[in-house]
């Protein structure tokens, strides 16, 4: 999603400063207006040279947003997700961010620019085995609701984009981890839990074909990025815009048994062994 939108806002006439983390993804994503930075958003290093890279510029360009796009997501049950696996979570989709906006926020002040945060209909909503990834998207949801209260005096906005399912590596990467972290489970985790993990791993796998493109979705945040007069938040495809909906209309109760009907077609037949 990153690189689809590093492309769209160059095609909109925007120099991009894109975050990769290796040299080959660096030379994948450049083109004319696209420029890699080695950045890994939880490496305070390698913020600093971003940092010094914009303060030198040579052509004397504005920051005039920042996209807090980088994220990970590892499914497992609350009760079984080893602690450094939450920590790393909150480092990456909620500190790393903290930490840019801390970082640029200088820029964005001087240009009267904009942090454009990328959360997910997990920033709403926790489905069952989300515990740590939406964990981190509700604070990130709620930092976020600070900030624009904190900056919208001083000329600096604040946008949150909400995606749904959108076919990126993702989810192919996630499936991979919890198919391992099943492995990893010991027999009485995998007794309580083993049927949860397989459903989600099923639900995930059918969200790969059904997601929207990472093209459109970037389509949504270069909009978010680039309006005029942005509105506070953005969903991405129809099952963002139906579940945070719904969230706002429904009890707890009830999206209780949304969840649980939305994912029971995906359980296996039998108990995993
Ligand atoms: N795909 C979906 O269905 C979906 C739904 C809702 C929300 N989102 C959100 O959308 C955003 C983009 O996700 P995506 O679907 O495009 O996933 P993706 O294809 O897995 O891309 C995530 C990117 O984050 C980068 N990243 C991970 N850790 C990082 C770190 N410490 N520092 C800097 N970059 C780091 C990854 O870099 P490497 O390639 O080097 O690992 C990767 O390029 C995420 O915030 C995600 O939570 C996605």
């Amino acid at each position: 999603m990153g690189a689809a939108t590093a492309h769209e806002l160059a095609q909109r006439g925007y120099h991009v400063l894109a975050g990769v983390r290796s040299s080959a993804d660096a030379e994948a994503i450049r083109e004319e207006q696209v420029e890699p930075v080695i950045l890994d958003i939880t490496i305070p290093e390698q913020i600093d040279a971003l940092v010094a890279r914009i303060e030198a510029d040579a052509q004397g360009r504005k920051l005039r947003a920042l996209v807090n796009n980088a994220g990970i997501a590892v499914n497992a049950p609350v009760e079984t997700l080893p602690l450094e696996q939450w920590r790393r979570q909150f480092d990456v989709n909620l500190f790393g961010h903290i930490a840019m906006t801390q970082a640029l926020l200088p820029f964005l002040h001087h240009s009267g620019g904009r942090v454009v945060n990328i959360s997910s209909v997990g920033g709403k909503v926790a489905m069952p085995t989300y515990g740590a990834y939406a964990g981190a998207k509700f604070a990130l949801e709620a930092v976020s609701d600070a900030l624009r209260r904190e900056l919208a005096p001083h000329g600096v906005q604040v946008v949150v984009v909400e995606p749904g399912g959108v076919q990126t590596s993702m989810t192919g990467h996630g499936i991979e981890r919890a198919k391992a972290f099943v492995q990893e489970m010991s027999p009485i985790q995998r007794r309580r839990y083993g049927s949860l993990m397989q459903a989600i791993i099923n639900q995930a796998t059918s969200f790969t074909t059904r997601g929207v493109t990472a093209e459109a979705a970037a389509v949504v945040i270069a909009d978010a990025t680039t309006a005029p007069k942005p509105r506070i938040r953005y969903t991405i495809g129809r099952d963002a815009a139906v579940m945070t909906r719904l969230t706002r209309l429904l009890p707890d109760a009830l999206l209780d048994r949304v969840s649980a009907a939305n994912l029971r077609p995906h359980f296996p037949k039998t108990q995993p062994d």
